[in-house]
């Protein structure tokens, strides 16, 4: 299975930072969304990616030109047509997820590869929308995408062998790490990320510490690169939130219960860096 053209659905944080490392491993890639404002906000952030790159002398000018010519905006699924895997990055919501892939198991051809960058809903549930289970996989990046070098790849139930093979291939080929995981709730990063930083908020709920005193211990003490609140501010409180009650739903276990304080900042609008306030204030 020879993957070339990638289409990327959803042209946020991570579908851009996905085009932008798939462009730079020479693929083709088309990058989908709904409106076309949106791609042209995901191609200025590869662009200033990518200038930063030339800027610091590891990438020439020529080098920057060719990889975004690698990139082709589509406002329209029917453009996956003639690709050979599409990396859905849309927003985390099954219903949402279900109507992209019943739509495209009909548009695409019948050997391309159908992966979800989902951060914890169940691959095997979104697979059985399709006639092609055993061609849907979990490709989960990291945030900042061009940045992280870990890619989680989640085996559906019915994943072929083949179909995992191809997606560990093209990991390597945009210079990450693949690591295998069975499709459980939360797979194995958020099941083990997303309880600390529950659990970090829950410490600041209960006044055992200052925010600032809490990512300290985390940071100095752990060499955490960030502390657990200000992380929790660049996933974005409403991911964290949905990815809690991922998991206590998926388990039916009292252990995840997302924190009150989490679900009233989330209700407040405060999402963190993206919206300007979470547990921290950020300039916009
Ligand atoms: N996009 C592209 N590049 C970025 C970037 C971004 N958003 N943010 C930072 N960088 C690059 C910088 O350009 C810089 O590159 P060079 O050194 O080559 O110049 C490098 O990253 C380091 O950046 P900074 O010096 O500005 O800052 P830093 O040293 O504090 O690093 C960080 C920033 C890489 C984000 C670091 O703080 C970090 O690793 N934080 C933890 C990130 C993390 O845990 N991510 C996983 C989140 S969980 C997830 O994604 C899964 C999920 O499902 C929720």
């Amino acid at each position: 299975m020879n993957i070339k053209k990638v289409m990327v659905i959803g042209a946020g944080q991570m579908g851009s930072g996905i085009a932008q490392v798939c462009a730079q491993a020479g693929f083709e890639v088309k990058l989908n969304d709904l409106k076309e404002e949106y791609i042209e906000r995901g191609m200025a952030v590869i662009t200033k990616n990518l200038t930063r790159s030339v800027d610091k002398g590891r990438l020439s000018q020529e080098e920057k030109t060719k990889i975004l010519s690698y990139i082709t905006p589509s406002s329209s699924l029917e453009d996956a047509s003639d690709v050979d895997i599409v990396i859905e990055a849309a927003i985390e919501s099954m219903d949402i997820k279900k109507e992209i892939f019943q739509k495209l198991d009909k548009i695409v051809g019948k050997e391309a590869i159908l992966a979800t960058n989902t951060s914890s809903l169940p691959i095997t549930e979104i697979a059985a929308v399709t006639e092609r289970p055993e061609k849907v996989i979990g490709m989960h990046f990291m945030n900042p995408v061009p940045v992280m070098k870990l890619v989680e790849i989640i085996r559906g139930l019915a994943t072929d062998d083949e179909v995992y093979q191809a997606v560990e291939d093209m990991t390597k080929a945009l210079q990450k790490v693949p690591v295998e995981v069975n499709d459980f709730p939360g797979f194995v990063s958020n099941r083990i990320l997303m309880p600390m930083i529950n659990e970090a908020i829950y410490t600041l709920y209960e006044g055992v510490a200052t925010k600032e005193a809490i990512d300290d211990v985390m940071k100095l003490g752990m060499n955490h690169p960030m502390g657990p609140l200000t992380l929790a501010d660049f996933i974005g409180l409403d991911t964290c939130l949905y990815i809690m009650e991922t998991l206590h739903d998926g388990f039916g276990d009292d252990k995840y219960r997302p924190c009150p304080l989490l679900r009233k900042y989330v209700k407040a609008g405060w999402l963190g860096k993206k919206s300007g306030r979470g547990f921290y204030t950020y300039e916009r």
